[in-house]
């Protein structure tokens, strides 16, 4: 799968910007502040439909104008073109020139991975990290997670709605219950069937990655043991008092140990960023395994902070992409790659808002 060719209007710095990429490795070279990060935002939006980033879409509009356009052609088995507005008042998606009615019949059409410093929030933050790992996972290859989670997400926030009025209605409670452990059931399943694929990837790529005699053990840790159903009888009492539903796929995590203990808490900074790449090459890995083509990597910033160690055990995913004609944007200040493995980048200035091919590349 290849982004053949990328256009975005008003979008954070980038007046316009129309430009054709080839497969291909490619690296985006820039002072700081000139827009090489916004262009890998660009196309995760259209991947994922969020920026990386962690914000809202208002702040994707270029200061002083209404709205941003997105557009891509992307080509894979066939090709597609798929175009994004988004203003406060107006939010356009349409695949092929048709409106997008359900995200699931979007979602996969366009496969991306980032790689970047927010990362090691996976390591170093709260469950929410990592669970919206598994959820990004599971939506880019299963087209009936995303909606069910939505289901799910809804229903729990009315019942938690509920559950703060001063008297339940219980009859209102119990219906919510049902379609709660319904929905709840499905995401556990997904998630139950994922997890025993994904952790000998991460581990693998760590082991590559780290060159760690340490072992890196991932736990999952639902937070329902047996059955929704019965543990969510027997939370009643707890929930009466917290107000809020205590228990249910929104509270499961992903226990990340080295030598079996807790990462976040015993690893150094950069065993932390090995485990944080590690997820994120296990979650390329298993793309290629279900999809059968890689997805494209979008690499921002990381390589410089690698050391020549850790560098080596991220080429061969770099290389995977690369044979299988797919793409990987990467973005860096300065080069550091060596001839022999810059031998095959496509090198591209980006200034103020501006991108062009620096010939000879
Ligand atoms: N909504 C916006 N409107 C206009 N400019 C914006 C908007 N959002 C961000 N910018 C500007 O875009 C510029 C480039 O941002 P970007 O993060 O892409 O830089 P970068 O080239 O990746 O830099 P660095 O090397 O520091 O990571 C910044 O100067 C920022 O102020
Ligand atoms: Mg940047």
């Amino acid at each position: 799968m290849h982004l053949a060719h990328l256009r975005l209007r008003e979008f954070r710095n980038y007046r316009r910007l129309d430009v054709d990429f080839q497969p291909g490795l490619h690296l985006f070279l820039g002072n700081n502040a000139q827009g090489k990060t916004n262009v890998l935002e660009a196309i995760y939006l259209l991947a994922t439909l969020r920026s990386f980033r962690g914000i809202g879409s208002a702040q994707m509009v270029r200061h002083g104008q209404k709205g941003f356009f997105v557009g891509a052609h992307l080509i894979s088995q066939g090709e597609h073109e798929i175009k994004m507005y988004w203003s406060s008042q107006e939010r356009k998606l349409t695949l092929d020139a048709n409106p997008v009615q359900k995200l699931s019949d979007y979602f996969g059409v366009l496969r991306a991975v980032v790689f970047c410093t927010e990362d090691l929030q996976l390591v170093k933050g709260p469950a929410s990290r990592r669970r919206r790992l598994l959820d990004l996972l599971l939506a880019q290859t299963h087209p009936t997670y995303l909606p069910l989670l939505q289901r799910y997400t809804k229903v729990l926030r009315s019942r938690n709605i509920l559950l703060k009025q001063r008297t339940t209605d219980e009859a209102a409670l119990e219906s919510f219950t049902h379609e709660l452990v319904n929905t709840g059931n499905q995401l556990l399943r997904y998630r139950h069937e994922l997890l025993p694929r994904l952790v000998p990837l991460v581990r693998l790529a760590y082991r590559q990655i780290a060159g760690d005699h340490e072992e890196l053990r991932l736990e999952y840790q639902p937070s329902i043991k047996l059955d929704f159903a019965v543990e969510l009888a027997q939370s009643r009492s707890r929930e009466k008092m917290f107000r809020s539903t205590l228990i249910g796929p929104h509270r499961d995590d992903v226990r990340l140990l080295l030598a079996d203990q807790s990462a976040a808490q015993f690893a150094s900074e950069g065993q932390k960023r090995s485990i944080a790449i590690s997820l994120k090459i296990a979650q390329a890995e298993y793309l290629t395994d279900i999809h059968g083509t890689p997805p494209i990597l979008l690499v921002d910033d990381i390589m410089g902070e690698l050391d020549v160690n850790r560098r080596n055990g991220f080429l061969p995913l770099l290389r995977t992409v690369h044979q299988a004609r797919s793409q990987v944007f990467m973005t860096a200040t300065e080069e550091n790659w060596s001839p022999e493995e810059g031998r095959e980048l496509v090198r591209w200035e980006v200034q103020a808002g501006t991108l062009r091919p620096i010939s000879g590349s």
